[in-house]
């Protein structure tokens, strides 16, 4: 059975009720979810498919625990994963920079051998700039608790069985 491992970091918990969302949508499957705070670095590579997920704090900046752990990423291969992002932030209040730490996180392990999956629209946020954004969406879900709380649920719905096809899950 296909591994799957979810990990995110968290400072105020939304994109951890996040994770705990995604889980739910994956019921059935071999799934661990950890916090990245509590994970050893090496255990990233122990799954088939990795779903990490990031908000972005401090103006364009990884979540601190991502931070923490950043650098040493550059130990691990990620050749042969398939890896989604998720991320959390406020595209009202931080539009130059909504979604950065996605893009940021995306850009170190696609370069470590990662595989992106799950690729999303833009259409329906309203921001200026996104690191998050290659050629025209993206490189995860995007989901925004502080001003479109009423769409996560149907976004995490709609992305979780997106990833599912895309995995042949
Ligand atoms: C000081 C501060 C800085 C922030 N910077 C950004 C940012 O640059 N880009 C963004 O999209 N969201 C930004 N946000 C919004 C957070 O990413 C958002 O609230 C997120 O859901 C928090 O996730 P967490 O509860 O999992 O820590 C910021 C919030 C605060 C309070």
């Amino acid at each position: 059975m296909t591994k799957i491992g979810v990990f995110f970091g968290t400072t105020t918990g939304k994109t951890e009720g996040i994770a705990d969302l995604i889980v739910d949508e994956l019921d059935g499957l071999a799934v661990v979810c950890k916090d990245i705070s509590k994970t050893q670095l090496e255990e990233l590579t122990q799954y088939d498919v990795l779903i990490l997920g990031c908000p972005t704090w401090d103006i364009g900046q990884l979540q601190s625990d991502w931070g923490a752990i950043y650098d040493d990423l550059d130990k691990l291969d990620f050749s042969g994963k398939k890896v989604a992002y998720f991320g959390t932030g406020d595209q009202y209040g931080y539009a130059d920079n909504f979604m950065d730490a996605i893009g940021i996180l995306e850009e170190k392990i696609s370069s470590r051998g990662g595989q992106t999956i799950g690729y999303w629209s833009t259409e329906g946020y309203e921001f200026n700039q996104s690191r998050a954004v290659r050629n025209g969406k993206f490189v995860g879900l995007a989901i925004d608790e502080d001003n479109q709380p009423e769409k996560t649920e149907e976004r995490v719905k709609r992305w979780t069985a997106q990833l599912k096809q895309e995995l042949g899950l």
